[in-house]
């Protein structure tokens, strides 16, 4: 997609799963790429020989930047840093998450907090630094919830919770920053990934594949490639708009 061609973005959360698919498909565009992650050098490394085997000329255009994105100054250093290597900033993808299974009478203090702070709380740190740039090159922003924001699951209170904060955050930035910035947002079903791993490692939880009618879980390239539609001049008149790729199991 020639949308991308020298342009810069910010990928939160890129060094692992549909945060690295979404930053690879933008430096196999073109773009030049912030890849944010937390205490993951080795992710880092990983993507960046990966990228080497799959897009050589891509190497001088991926940025690591490591920080943790529920942190205000992390946030506002990650921003500056890339923009002073490339002086701009296009795109903002908000990525970064964790999930957590706990039945809701169990939920501490703490868990909320992290979890709110991490997937909710981040989205608006990132925003915030990010909008004054993005208001100079008409850039975009998208946002990344969850399927499971519009379905609501047992012993997801805390993770539903944050990612509908993301979709209403979603539209009310989509309707203040409109139209010098697009900002959209995802909500995806459950996606191979090293999360969805984790997530199957606990007790008692099964992904219900069977009721899903495309019989099996996205990829993350495919979550990927419905970013970056997001993100390109394709979705020009998108405006606050939530898309779901989530193989049939909720059709709105
Ligand atoms: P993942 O666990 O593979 O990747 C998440 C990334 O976020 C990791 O690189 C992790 O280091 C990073 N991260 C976590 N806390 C951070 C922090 N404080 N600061 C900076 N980076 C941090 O997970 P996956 O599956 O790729 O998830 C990506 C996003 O997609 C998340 O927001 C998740 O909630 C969402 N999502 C995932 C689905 C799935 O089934 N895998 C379905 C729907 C949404």
């Amino acid at each position: 997609m020639s949308d991308f061609i020298n342009k810069t973005y910010l990928v939160t959360g890129a060094t692992s799963g549909i945060g690295r698919a979404t930053a690879l498909a933008l430096l196999k565009a073109g773009a030049f790429v912030g890849v944010n992650h937390y205490n993951d050098h080795d992710g880092f490394d990983d993507l960046v020989r990966e990228l080497k085997d799959q897009c050589p000329e891509a190497g001088n255009r991926i940025i690591e930047l490591p920080g943790d994105v529920s942190k205000r100054q992390a946030v506002e250093q990650m921003v500056a840093v890339l923009v002073e290597h490339t002086q701009r900033l296009d795109g903002l993808i908000n990525n970064a998450g964790i999930s957590q299974i706990k039945p809701f009478i169990e939920i501490t203090d703490e868990d909320w907090d992290q979890l709110i702070n991490t997937d909710l709380k981040s989205v608006f740190l990132c925003c915030q630094a990010a909008i004054p740039h993005l208001q100079k090159t008409g850039g975009t922003i998208v946002n990344v919830a969850s399927e499971l924001a519009l379905t609501g699951r047992a012993r997801f209170a805390h993770y539903t919770a944050a990612k509908g904060g993301v979709i209403s955050l979603t539209r009310s930035l989509a309707r203040e920053f409109a139209p010098e910035i697009r900002v959209n947002g995802i909500a995806p079903g459950p996606t191979k990934t090293p999360m969805l791993d984790a997530e199957a490692q606990v007790p008692g939880h099964q992904e219900p594949v069977d009721d899903i009618p495309m019989k099996r879980v996205a990829t993350a390239e495919e979550i990927a490639d419905s970013i970056l539609f997001l993100a390109s001049e394709k979705a020009g008149y998108f405006c606050g708009e939530i898309i779901s790729p989530n193989g049939g199991s909720v059709m709105r």
